[in-house]
This record gives C-alpha cells, sequence and structure tokens, in this order.
C-alpha cells in the first residue's frame, strides 16, 4: 500500500476518513462538514452509538452536502487521553473497513487531537496502524475471487503538519517493514522454511547492510554443540547457526547487547511425539528466530545507533531412527551435560547452545531471547501477553516498559532456586523437563544455567503470542511478529 502525507484538503471525490475524538461536538474540520451536511454529524453523535471511541467505523454513502462518495468517522477515544497506540488502533480501523468495502484508495484527515501526542506523530501513527492492519499472507492462494482480497492500494493522509509526519512515518516503516518480514517467515509452512532457507531469506538482510555468518552442522560439531545437534539429528535437513551483526554504532568488535531467537522450524516432538490435532501449528515454533530477523532489519534499516547480535539457533524436530531418544545423554558447548526426559523441551536445547555461542563469540552484557518455548505459557497469560523472565530488575523494567508502549505486554513471573532445583537430573547436571508444575518457570531455569554471571539476560516466552486466531486492530490474525516493535523500541529508548 501506497502512504503519503499532504495538507488537509478536504478532497471533491473519492473515499473521506476523519479522525474524531470521544465524546466531543464537531470541531474543525469535521465542523465545515457537520456545516455542509446540515447538521448530520452532530445527530450521528447524539442520537446512534458512534461515540468516537477507539476503533469505532461509522460511514455516509453518498453524503448529503458533500461532493464525495463516502464519508466515514473513525473514533481515536478521549482526547486527552489519545497516545500512539490509539491512532495505530484508528488507522487499522480504518484500513480494515476499506478493506471489506472494497476501496481502493482514500483520504484521511488527521486534525491534531488533545496532547499526548504532536500532530505529526498522530498522522504517522495512523498511517502505521493502517499498513499494520494491511498484512496478509496470499501467495498461495491462486484461486481467489477478487472480492476477498484487500483492496486499499492508496492512502493520503491530510495533515498541517505533514513534513513532519512523513519523517515520523519513515522511521516507523522501517519497523513495519521489519514485521512483515517476519510475519512472512512465520506464516511460511516447514516444506519452504527450513534451517537452510531461513538462512537464505535472511541473506536479504545484507542489502542494508547487516553482516551474515552461518555455522553448518559440522563446525557446530566442532564447537561441541551437542544440545542443539542432539535435536537435529532426527531430521533430514541440516541444522544452521545464523548469526547477524549490525554495527550502527562505528565498526568496533564490542557488542553490548544480543538477540537469541528459537528457530525451530517444525517442531513434531521427535520421539516424544505430539498428537496430530494442531500439530500443523509447530510450523511457527522458529517464531523467535523469525523475530530476530525481522529486528534485525528494523534497526539497520533505520540506522538505529547501536552494535547488535542477532542469533537463531535453526534445527527440525522429527522423530526417526536417527533422532535422539528419551534417557539420552548431550553435553552441551558449556561444558555442561543434560538428561534428555523429553524430546519434545527441545527449544531450550537449541538455545542452550546458541547462549554460550554469543556469549563466548560476542560478549555481550545484555541478552535476550524470544522463544515459543511452552505451552504453559498460554495456561499462564493467555495469547496476549508474553512471559517475561530475568535476573534483571532494570532489564525487566525496560522491557516491561517497552512492551506497554508498543501494545506488545509482556509479565514478569518469578525464578528462583526452588524451581531450578526442578531441573536436578540424577545422571546428568540437568535435565530438560521438570515435573508437570511450573512448566514455563523451569524451562527458564534451565536457560538460565546457560547464562554468564554478570550478564543481564531476559527471556521471553512468545508461545502464546506468536500466532493470533483472531483480528486485532493493527495485527490481523495469523503470524504476529509480536516481539519485532518491543525490541525495536526498548533499543532505541535504552541503547541509543
Ligand atoms: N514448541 C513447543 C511449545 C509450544 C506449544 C509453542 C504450543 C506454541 C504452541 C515446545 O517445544 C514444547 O513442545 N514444549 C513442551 C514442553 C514439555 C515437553 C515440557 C510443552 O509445552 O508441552
Ligand atoms: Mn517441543
Ligand atoms: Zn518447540
Amino acid at each position: 500500500m501506497h502512504i503519503r502525507f499532504s495538507a488537509p484538503d478536504l478532497p471533491s471525490s473519492g473515499v473521506l476518513a476523519v479522525l474524531v475524538p470521544e465524546d466531543a461536538t464537531p470541531a474543525g474540520v469535521l465542523a465545515r462538514i457537520d456545516e455542509s451536511m446540515e447538521g448530520a454529524i452532530g445527530r450521528l453523535l447524539s442520537g446512534s452509538r458512534f461515540k468516537g471511541k477507539k476503533g469505532q467505523v461509522t460511514e455516509f454513502f453518498a453524503p448529503h452536502g458533500l461532493k464525495v462518495d463516502r464519508l466515514i468517522l473513525v473514533g481515536v477515544g478521549k482526547a486527552d487521553k489519545a497516545a500512539a497506540l490509539d491512532f495505530e488502533a484508528a488507522g487499522g480501523a480504518l484500513a480494515a473497513h476499506l478493506n471489506g468495502a472494497g476501496v481502493t484508495e482514500a483520504t484521511l484527515i488527521s486534525e491534531p487531537i488533545g496532547m499526548m501526542l504532536d500532530a505529526g506523530g498522530q498522522a504517522a501513527h495512523a498511517a502505521a496502524g493502517a499498513r499494520l492492519r494491511c498484512y496478509r499472507f496470499d501467495k498461495y492462494r491462486t484461486k481467489e475471487e477478487q472480492e476477498k482480497k484487500l483492496s486499499l492500494t492508496s492512502l493520503t493522509v491530510g495533515t498541517e503538519a505533514h513534513e513532519a509526519a512523513a519523517a515520523a512515518f519513515d522511521k516507523l516503516q522501517q519497523v513495519i517493514d521489519g514485521v512483515f518480514l517476519t510475519r512472512n517467515l512465520v506464516s511460511e509452512p516447514a516444506n519452504v522454511i527450513y534451517p537452510e532457507s531461513f538462512v537464505e531469506r535472511a541473506r536479504a538482510l545484507e542489502d542494508v547492510g547487516v553482516k551474515i555468518e552461518v555455522l553448518n552442522e559440522s563446525q557446530m560439531r566442532e564447537r561441541g554443540m551437542g544440545a542443539l545437534l542432539g535435536v537435529a539429528q532426527g531430521s533430514e535437513r541440516e541444522p544452521r547457526l545464523l548469526v547477524m551483526t549490525w554495527n550502527g554504532a562505528g565498526d568496533s568488535s564490542e557488542y553490548p547487547v544480543a538477540f537469541v531467537g528459537k528457530g525451530v522450524c517444525f517442531d513434531t516432538g521427535g520421539i516424544s511425539i505430539k498428537p496430530a490435532g494442531g500439530m500443523e501449528d509447530m510450523k511457527w515454533d522458529m517464531g523467535g528466530a523469525g523475530v530476530v530477523v525481522g529486528l534485525m532489519h528494523a534497526l539497520a534499516a533505520r540506522k538505529a545507533k547501536v552494535n547488535v547480535v542477532g542469533a537463531c539457533g535453526l534445527v527440525e524436530n522429527m522423530p526417526d531412527g536417527k533422532a535422539q531418544r528419551p534417557g539420552d545423554v548431550v553435553t552441551s558447548m558449556s561444558g555442561q551435560t543434560i538428561e534428555v526426559i523429553n524430546t519434545d523441551a527441545e527449544g531450550r536445547l537449541v538455545l542452550a547452545d546458541v547462549l554460550t555461542y554469543v556469549q563466548e563469540t560476542y560478549k555481550p552484557s545484555t541478552i535476550v531471547d524470544l522463544a515459543t518455548l511452552t505451552g504453559a505459557i498460554m495456561i499462564a497469560l493467555g495469547k496476549n501477553t508474553a512471559g517475561l523472565f530475568s535476573n534483571s530488575d532494570e532489564l525487566s523494567g525496560a522491557l516491561s516498559e517497552a512492551g506497554t508502549a508498543v501494545g506488545e505486554p509482556v509479565w514478569r513471573l518469578p525464578m528462583g532456586a526452588d524451581y531450578d532445583r526442578m531441573i536436578d537430573s540424577d545422571i546428568a547436571d540437568m535435565k530438560n523437563t521438570g515435573q508437570r508444575w511450573a512448566g514455563s518457570i523451569t524451562a527458564a531455569q534451565f536457560l538460565q544455567r546457560f547464562v554468564n554471571e554478570g550478564v543481564n539476560w531476559a527471556h521471553l516466552d512468545i508461545a502464546g503470542t506468536t500466532w493470533s486466531d483472531k483480528d486485532a486492530p493493527t495485527v490481523p490474525k495469523g503470524a504476529t511478529a509480536f516481539g519485532v516493535r518491543l525490541l525495536d523500541r526498548y533499543v532505541s529508548e535504552n541503547l541509543e
């Protein structure tokens, strides 16, 4: 979709949309429209359920007194509370409405509403919301009727602050490109995206200045990555360790922060095989890795002034004559040994070696990992909030704040020695599962055993938030890319 910003002139044809604050009498352009329409807007606001609440949309077709074909009003909620996310929600709701109506082009008038955000920011976030909603993964639909496709191709946002809006939108646009890259990767089926093809997709990041390094199976074997390789050994697909670096703060080899992603391109469970129902969902068990790639794109494309590492452990977890068995003991790159109680608790085995590799190679002081790690996190937090586990109050606070700001909430869960004991093994240094209780926490305790003393670490369990089964204002159902905007925000607020 093409988005541009211009002066807030009313169009004389086509589709006109206007942002409206909640429970306010028509002012500015809306007052002018109300006058042309002989009071119709005032009557609408007093006599209908449309009050300008966030995300509310109403429409006049062939509005009396105006030359346009459609007039659409979009609520942003109470003026004194209207912040970036409210404008995004309004833009998203408008885009959904326009696509539903088969509209191809529209003009949105964005007059300043409230004081939470400057006028340019308001228009930019409304536009960003519209673009975020206009995502659809339809490359494999060859026979779909035109009626069902997204129709909106062009949105003009009219605002006095059009120059500021265009500049603000430019930055948002890079992040949205990263979000779409992640959504594309995560949506692909596992016959298309597997470790090697994942790496090939990620190579596109070289165009924005990201350096790519890849370890293949024998290189990982040389480094002793027995935990990751144990998971991979049941698959015909070779594993890969993908490492991306972005040097936005100069060419030094100091990397203050590393992002690590679980990239299980398909998780059958292995010999501890999963039931058939819903197993197709496990194509998105590489969601954490997908987020790391999209995030690296966002940071590089908007030239973030920071040096970052992004690392993805890419494997496929399959049952096979060569697959690892429950009870097997593997030696991780850290030297610690692991009894594999359940081959379906594979994500932590993959992450363990990636964490060790990243720390040995880049010595970051902060690591954030993302993983679709446990079904239990959905039981605890549902599908809108990700689990946060960390050894640092400060890092936890910064991530929570970033999540709230971009609408990707996280909630911190406890960790501690009592939980850690639950993964002690009788035969090895640890086992890869605890008992039934606190499954998300024992998974985090497992990861923490691979984090060096002095490193600030946080783990985001995104099993609930990676895939959505219903449309939300700026996130259509399907792959959400939850984490890209959160971590981009974390970087811009804390590290640049
Ligand atoms: N990839 C799954 C977790 C998952 C489940 C993600 C549902 C998204 C949706 C993970 O590898 C897994 O299988 N975890 C097990 C751990 C158990 C064996 C300790 C789980 O959650 O059941
Ligand atoms: Mn699993
Ligand atoms: Zn998994």
